[in-house]
């Protein structure tokens, strides 16, 4: 288990209820996990290797391209880094795909999203080899989740059902409002949280930008997953007191920093925090689980690719 903040801190003069779900500590234990896996990889002859292809002048995917190629690093997985110009033919980027997915020493294959307007994200997505599909997003893996048998659950759903593990939040029988319907995030929170087995079990609504009455539907929420993309869009007088906040949210606003912007998510934390049970911060929450998953998924597709056991749970 991870720290968090005690049940009657006080911060800034207010009580606080909230424990603080601590992101960066559960990913570096995933990271962790994954390390030893890749220990198992090399012992068996094989080094996992994850390409990152980034077709984007915007800086924010540059920095989160980079920061996945770090965490690979870190782990002992080979890194392949391929940037192709944003005004550049939509052929080129499918062709580094069938190159990426021809290759052995390529596991897994992501393509950063947003792509330019000029090339068709769907069209791209099932370019993607599926066995090395590690965001999970081509339709044999979205599949494959819907029905139950997930080969690689997408990234941020799966790292917030980690969380909610590490902080022994129980899914079964609980009420869960996920706000957002991403084929990222919103989608497939949705259908693991109604799973049947562990971590599922809930009783899920999802709820997105045009959902009248939103407050009425949080009011009864155990869980809320909130990934709508609106900064601070959910605030504390929506919540029932005690529910689990996970932020998905990381939305850049203009303020008056260093960079002229901070990060705030799509709860308003302060407010939430008085209210809920546990929540999770932006930055450091939902974020740094996301690239863990990522790895996690590079390593299961190299032990699937080459039939070695890895016991990943
Ligand atoms: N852009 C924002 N989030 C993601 C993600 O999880 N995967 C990819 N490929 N692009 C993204």
């Amino acid at each position: 288990m991870t720290d968090t903040a005690d049940e009657t801190d006080i911060i800034d003069g207010h009580a606080v209820a909230a424990d603080i779900i601590d992101g960066n500590a559960v990913a570096a234990d995933v990271r962790g996990a994954v390390a030893g896996h890749v220990e198992t990889l090399e012992a068996a002859g094989v080094t996992p290797g994850l390409a990152t292809v980034l077709m984007s002048d915007d800086p924010a995917s540059e920095t989160y391209v980079s920061m996945k190629q770090r965490d690979c690093e870190e782990v002992g997985i080979e890194g392949i880094h391929v940037e192709i110009d944003a005004d550049a033919p939509a052929s080129e980027l499918y062709e580094t795909i069938d190159d990426l997915n021809e290759r052995d020493d390529v596991h897994g294959v992501l393509v950063q999203l947003p792509l330019p307007d000029h090339v068709d994200k769907r069209s791209v997505i099932r370019r993607i080899a599926p066995e090395k599909d590690v965001d999970g997003f081509h339709p044999e893996n979205v599949g494959r989740l819907v029905a139950g048998d997930a080969r690689f659950k997408p990234c941020t759903p799966h790292g917030v059902q980690k969380l909610l593990a590490a902080y022994d939040v129980e899914t079964e029988g609980a009420d869960a409002v996920v706000v957002g319907r991403s084929d990222i995030v919103g989608k497939p929170m949705a259908n693991l949280l109604i799973q049947k087995g562990p971590l599922g079990n809930a009783t899920t609504t999802v709820c997105h930008s045009r959902t009248e009455d939103l407050a009425g539907k949080l009011a009864d929420a155990d869980i809320v997953v909130a990934a709508v993309g609106i900064p601070e869009f959910i605030d504390g007088s929506m919540l029932k007191a005690g529910a689990t906040v996970i932020d998905v949210g990381i939305n850049r606003v203009d303020a008056d920093t260093e960079k002229g912007y901070e990060l705030v998510g799509d709860v308003e934390y302060d407010s939430a925090r008085e209210v809920a049970g546990a929540i999770t911060p932006v930055p450091g929450g939902v974020g740094p689980m996301t690239r863990a998953m990522l790895l996690y998924n590079t390593v299961k597709a190299a032990g699937i690719q080459h039939d070695v056991e890895i016991d990943l749970d």
